[in-house]
């Protein structure tokens, strides 16, 4: 079976991924079969049958203590008896009461990314029967983002894509879906993953182009001039720094079905294709990895790509502010004061909180459309990381059910969220005495919530949630399931959220 939406994947030569319902894992010729393990032990089915087949091995090894079934463990057993396929790879699932979609997800990654440290022509994955059609989607997407490294400038790749993939034990349609949400990942991956000289403003807006054109979405590009006369002074005053002039992108898809007029979702994404920190110059060490800045933005495209590739029935608007913040002679300075284009007066007080003066114009061009909801996405700030660590994602929203959807829709998939709260207080924090607001808190405390508080002014009462991704975009060493770089955070959860619950 060849999957019927092949439209997000770029460059690198990725072999088919198919389902194969009818073949026994035990009888099919492959370099490897990936099969998946609770702590429970070898229970029934797919894996109970290869356990037979080569005569217990499997369970002998489990009584042994050699495989345990823990969290993404991953067991190579080469030349085992029986089987026509050169090694089974066992990976751990844990606690069986525990497996959810994103352990699942990370499990065939750990698996895929082991296998892929070498050319491999045909690889088997054995999906769980007991797992729902969502699960089963995860671990096909888990699967094809785990084959892919940050290899993109090596000369000699760590990650070598299987020369073909098959699924057992899976729905042919959950298989296909799984390699679109896996092309929509491995799509934000690459962009995060590019250095800032290869992927700036205008860049970037070439490849929403081009993925527009392969999804069937329509595009639209603001130039500095079409961004003058829209009036937006906020996102061309963080550009101005840099001889790389800003752009907006402006997304449009409407699925089958879904009304005509109004659209149900807008996401918008923070796209700092380079972040110095502007005048506020960041120190070498923070700079570094600030080619990430632009993640957000990487998440809402692939994910609005990903939505129309798998033709949902939705109105969506997706929108992406891009800018690099430099230092040139022409920077935007502290003391500014900037009117946005809501008309909003903004004061700058450090040149280095500028992701959320570029969403001020941005979610001012959403909040014309009229959009029942937005989501952004944002690595807005070193504070989220404070308050939440590496791995989760800080929620912030005027409005409970609209972020309760997008927590449930994270959780569908197993990225972690919290939710910070949005008191009114913090917004005495970012009052300035000689403008509307400033681009900063009164201190550092609260940092992710002032934020968040800041972005707020700008919704004009649209239901909506802010995503700070500053810690899941970006893997600064690599994980078991992932080579470090971009991560593809939330590409997942705005597909899941723009589905609905299954
Ligand atoms: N892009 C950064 C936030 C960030 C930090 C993302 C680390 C990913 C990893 C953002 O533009 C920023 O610099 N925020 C400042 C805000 C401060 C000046 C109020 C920060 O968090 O330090
Ligand atoms: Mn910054
Ligand atoms: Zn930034």
């Amino acid at each position: 079976m060849t999957h019927e939406f092949s439209h997000l994947r770029t460059g690198g030569a990725a072999g088919g991924i198919i389902a194969d319902p009818a073949a026994r894992p035990t009888a099919i010729e492959a370099d490897a079969v990936v099969t998946f393990l609770t702590e429970g032990g070898v229970g029934s089915g797919a894996i109970a049958e290869i356990d037979a087949t080569t005569g217990g091995l499997l369970s002998r090894l489990v009584a042994a203590g050699e495989i345990t079934g823990k969290r993404y463990e991953c067991v190579p057993i080469l030349a085992a008896p029986g089987l026509k396929a050169g090694q089974i790879v066992v990976v751990g699932l844990g606690k069986r009461e525990e497996v959810d979609a994103g352990v699942i997800y990370r499990a065939a990654a750990t698996a895929a990314r082991h296998l892929a440290g070498r050319p491999r022509a045909k690889v088997v994955f054995v999906a769980d029967g007991s797992w729902t059609t969502r699960q089963t989607e995860q671990a096909v997407a888990g699967a094809a983002v785990g084959m892919v490294g940050q290899d993109l400038y090596r000369t000699e790749k760590k990650r070598t894509r299987f020369g073909s993939t098959v699924w057992l034990v899976a729905p042919p349609e959950a298989v296909a879906r799984g390699v679109v949400i896996s092309e929509g990942v491995n799509l934000a991956r690459r962009l995060v993953n590019m250095p800032p000289d290869d992927l700036y403003p205008q860049t970037f807006s070439e490849e929403a182009a081009s993925a527009a054109g392969r999804t069937g979405m329509e595009v639209e590009i603001w130039d500095e001039e079409q961004l003058s006369r829209e009036r937006c002074q906020a996102i061309l005053a963080v550009g101005r720094g840099s001889n790389r002039p800003p752009r907006l992108v402006i997304l449009r898809y409407r699925g089958p079905g879904a009304q005509a007029d109004q659209p149900d979702l807008a996401f918008v994404g923070k796209g700092v294709t380079f972040d110095s920190g502007g005048l506020s110059l960041k120190p070498s060490e923070s700079m570094l990895t600030m080619k990430c800045d632009m993640s957000g933005g990487a998440a809402v495209l692939a994910a609005a790509a990903t939505i129309a590739a798998l033709k949902l029935p939705v109105n969506l608007v997706a929108a992406i502010g891009l800018v690099e913040n430099m230092t040139g002679p022409a920077a935007y300075k502290l003391g500014d004061v900037i009117t946005a284009r809501s008309g909003t007066t903004i004061e700058i007080h450090n040149t280095d909180a500028e992701g959320r003066v570029v969403l001020a114009d941005v979610l001012d061009v959403v909040r014309g459309f009229k959009p029942k909801r937005i989501i952004d996405a944002a690595t807005l700030t070193g504070a989220c990381m404070v308050a939440l660590g590496h791995d989760v994602a800080g929620l912030f929203s005027n409005d409970q059910d609209c972020c309760n959807d997008v927590a449930e829709a994270a959780r569908a998939v197993g990225e972690p969220v919290w939710q910070l709260p949005m008191y009114a207080d913090y917004d005495d924090q970012i009052r300035s005495d000689v403008a509307d607001i400033k681009n900063v808190g009164d201190g550092r405390w609260g940092g992710a919530i002032t934020a968040a508080k800041f972005l707020e002014r700008f919704v004009g009462g649209i239901p909506w949630t802010h995503v700070d991704i500053a810690g899941p975009a970006f893997a600064e060493k690599p994980r078991p399931w992932t080579d470090g770089g971009g991560t593809g955070s939330f590409v997942r959860p705005l597909v899941e959220l723009a589905r609905g619950p299954e």
